[in-house]
């Protein structure tokens, strides 16, 4: 969507603090031994005390209020009984709707104690968000996201799984402009304009250029032995810094 008025900022505001809230209480909470469900349940729970609904579940019946992805599972992790484990790299990823406002963010962490290597992981992909975050200004191609985050991608020695993209965001969860790549594409002409609502979300990965559907029919994942990273941010595109609607 594209911010109309001072009431679509305000609206976008709260929903986008909601979401922020619950990744932040959500990754304060994990701990070895927890089912992904139980943490699921836990930030269901935040979302519903908040009023707002969970959006994969409102927009796509997913099986849970939040995706929790580990290890060789990149995004749309479905929760169950798995259980999280010392040095599982862990993803978790929570949208929502309120008065028909919808916000999205998403974060990784490694579950402690954990080996270096995933945490620079989680570093360089916290790094490629912020670089990508500053191309973000009103005039500017869309492609200089997926440069900012190819290059850090690249002096960080990752991959960037490609068919995971940053998107359009507001009135429903995912809109216009569809498909932000995550990587530089000379051919896309796409330019932001001030008001416009996106997020940008690199996934950085250790070996894996792409995902595939599990045969839950929701979990993206990667061959295992992959590890990714993705860090997520709702923004209101402006002549300068975006204002970063999800950011606590
Ligand atoms: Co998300
Ligand atoms: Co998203």
């Amino acid at each position: 969507m594209t911010i109309e008025n001072d009431d679509d900022l305000q609206h976008l505001k709260v929903i986008g603090q909601i979401v922020g809230q619950t990744l932040k209480k959500m990754l304060d909470y994990v701990e070895p031994g927890m089912t992904t469900r139980e943490l699921d349940l836990y930030g269901g729970e935040l979302l519903k005390q908040a009023g707002a609904r969970s959006a994969p579940q409102l927009a796509y019946g997913f099986p849970g209020f939040t995706c929790i992805s580990l290890n060789e599972e990149a995004a749309h992790g479905v929760p169950g009984d798995r259980i999280i484990q010392a040095g599982d790299m862990i993803n978790i990823d929570v949208s929502a709707e309120l008065n028909g406002y919808w916000a999205d963010t998403g974060g990784s962490a490694v579950i402690t104690p954990g080996d270096p290597i995933k945490q620079s992981l989680c570093d360089a992909t916290r790094l490629a968000l912020s670089q990508a975050i500053k191309t973000a200004k009103a005039g500017a191609p869309i492609n200089h996201i997926g440069k900012a985050i190819q290059r850090v991608a690249k002096e960080k020695g990752y991959r960037i799984i490609r068919n995971l993209c940053s998107h359009g965001v507001g009135r429903f969860i995912h809109e216009e402009p569809k498909e932000i790549p995550g990587y530089y594409n000379p051919h896309d002409k796409r330019v932001l304009h001030e008001g416009l609502v996106i997020t940008i979300e690199p996934f950085l990965s250790t070996k894996s250029r792409s995902v595939s559907e599990a045969k839950d029919g929701w979990t993206l994942i990667a061959p295992k032995g992959n590890l990714s990273a993705q860090y997520e941010h709702t923004m209101v595109i402006t002549q300068g810094e975006p204002l970063l609607l999800t950011a606590v």
